[in-house]
Formats: structure tokens, C-alpha cells, sequence
């Protein structure tokens, strides 16, 4: 539980277990000042998430969807409120701590353009310092064979791959020290329609498989219908609701309108007919 008095609750490994949320965010405010300005990015913005979700992040361009994934996983602090990642604070958690309990897989892929496949996955664990070399390789090859690539690829550039083999690099890197949380910014953004479809396939059976909860920043109705249990909207510098697919569509909110029901909303009732959990 967060508590909103000065009494920080202790940092707690066996917390992780029996958390009552994955993510509890409550109160938050992000403010940039810069000389000239000030900017409120997020206001009062609440959002619980809890274990086995699928949560999708919709809201316009600069709305704070980027701003709130780097806090969860610890890398900005926000101006004001708490943000508990499986029952600790994260601002606790340290960076070797949070890597271990959130993956995340940043909005450009990020890969590390002179470092190979083997070496860009096993990153995070050879940070530690306390893994031996051959430990490390084995569980990064374990990796790139759970995000469906041979091993023949383990020692290309990123330069030499597609855009969908950066995708998956960079998932087997998030996923490297098997955290319970997975965090994506825009996954399948850039990607053709069949890599597209076949990242959303193995999302989708990584979620199933390793029990992840998912938080998911995505434009894409496809990738939104395919993998969500639940949609959060971020507009109006809060989430202004969140439910399943069908609720979050019926509220009414212009960018709700348009994001769903707009040019693409013909689209969007099709995709509401063709997956039976969105409706
Ligand atoms: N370090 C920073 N300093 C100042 N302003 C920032 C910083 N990081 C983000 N911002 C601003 O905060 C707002 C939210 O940015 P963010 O990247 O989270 O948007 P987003 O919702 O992810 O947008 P997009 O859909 O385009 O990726 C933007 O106006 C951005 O310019
Ligand atoms: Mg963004």
C-alpha cells in the first residue's frame, strides 16, 4: 500500500510477491520548466494496474504516454505523487532493482548500434558484474530464441537487421532478467503489416507463457485489439477512463471520437466484431 503521509514504506523483496497492484500510480503530477515556461504534462493522474493485465495507452501526441512509461521504470521522477511498482516505491527501487522487475522496450527500439545481437541482450546482465561470461551468453541465446530468432543471428549487427528483428532483439533484451513487467512504446510502429501481426503473435504467447503484465503505448487499432484486456486513456493531462475495449469506445471525449470513431472508426467496429474479448 502507498501511504501519502512522510512514512515511506519500507523497501521489500518479498513485497514483490504479494503486492496488491503491479503498478499504482496515485496523485501524479510532471511539470518541465524551462526558462521561459512551464509545462504540465500530467495533473492528478491515477492508474492502478494489476497482475496479468494487458494495458493499452492511448492518448494524442505529447501527452505524457512516453513521459509515464520512463517513470515506471524509474529513469524520471515525477514533480509530485507516487508511483509503487509492485509494492515498492520505485524511487527505491535503484536502477539494477527495477531492471530486474520491469523490461521495457523503448519507442525506437534503442538497440546499441556497436554492440552485436548476443552482446545488445546480454547487456543488462553483464552490467551486474557478478555473472560469469559463459552464464550471461547462454541465458541472452535462450532469449533470442524466445523471441523466435536463431541463433545464426546472434552475432549480426543491428544495422544488418529488419525492422522487425530490432523489435525482437530489444524484447529479448527487456525480458533478459525476467521481470514480471513489461513496458512497450509504440511496438509494432514502422513495422509492415505481416511483421506487425507476427510481433503481436509472439506478444501475445510471451504474455500467456511467462504470466507478464503488460503496459502498452500504441497508435495501432490492430496491435490495440489484438493484445489489450483493458484500454487507459491519457488525455486532459490524466487517464480519463479506462475499461475494456467496448466501454473506453462509448465514452464520450473528442479524442476518444476520433482516435476510435473517426476515419478509421468503420475499421475499428470490424476489429471490435473479429475479437470476441473486446466485446
Ligand atoms: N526531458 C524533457 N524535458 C522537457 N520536456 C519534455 C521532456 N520529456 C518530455 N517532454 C515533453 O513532455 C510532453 C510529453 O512527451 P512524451 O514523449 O511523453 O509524449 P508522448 O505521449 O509519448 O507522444 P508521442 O505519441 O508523440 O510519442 C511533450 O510535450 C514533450 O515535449
Ligand atoms: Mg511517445
Amino acid at each position: 500500500m502507498s501511504t501519502n503521509d512522510n512514512t515511506e514504506p519500507e523497501f521489500s523483496e518479498d513485497s514483490m510477491f504479494d503486492a496488491p497492484h503491479v503498478v499504482e500510480i496515485q496523485k501524479l503530477w510532471t511539470v518541465f520548466k524551462t526558462a521561459a515556461s512551464e509545462a504540465t504534462v500530467h495533473r492528478d493522474l491515477d492508474l492502478v494496474i494489476d497482475r496479468g493485465e494487458v494495458v493499452s495507452l492511448v492518448g494524442g501526441s505529447g501527452t505524457g504516454k512516453t513521459v509515464l512509461l520512463r517513470q515506471i521504470l524509474g529513469l524520471e521522477t515525477p514533480a509530485r505523487g507516487t508511483i509503487n511498482v509492485l509494492g515498492n516505491p520505485v524511487a527505491q527501487l535503484g536502477a539494477k532493482g527495477a531492471a530486474s522487475r520491469v523490461g521495457m522496450l523503448f519507442q525506437h527500439g534503442a538497440l546499441f548500434s556497436a554492440f552485436n545481437v548476443l552482446e545488445n541482450i546480454a547487456f543488462p546482465l553483464r552490467e551486474l558484474r557478478s555473472l560469469p561470461p559463459q552464464l550471461i551468453r547462454d541465458a541472452a541465446l535462450v532469449k533470442l530464441q524466445m523471441v523466435g530468432l536463431g541463433a545464426e543471428h546472434a552475432h549480426k549487427m543491428p544495422s544488418d537487421l529488419s525492422g522487425g528483428m530490432v523489435k525482437r532483439v530489444a524484447l529479448a533484451r527487456a525480458l533478459i532478467m525476467d521481470p514480471p513487467l513489461l513496458l512497450l512504446d509504440e511496438p509494432t510502429a514502422g513495422l509492415d503489416p505481416e511483421s506487425s501481426d507476427g510481433f503481436c503473435i509472439l506478444l501475445r504467447s510471451l504474455h500467456r507463457e511467462l504470466g507478464l503484465t503488460v503496459v502498452m503505448v500504441t497508435h495501432d487499432l490492430d496491435t490495440l485489439f489484438e493484445l489489450s484486456t483493458r484500454v487507459a486513456v491519457l488525455a486532459d493531462q490524466k487517464v480519463i477512463v479506462s475499461g475494456p475495449p467496448k466501454d473506453v469506445i462509448a465514452y464520450p471525449h473528442p479524442f476518444i471520437h476520433d482516435f476510435f470513431l473517426g476515419e478509421r472508426g468503420q475499421r475499428a467496429m470490424e476489429l471490435l466484431r473479429e475479437y470476441p474479448f473486446a466485446v
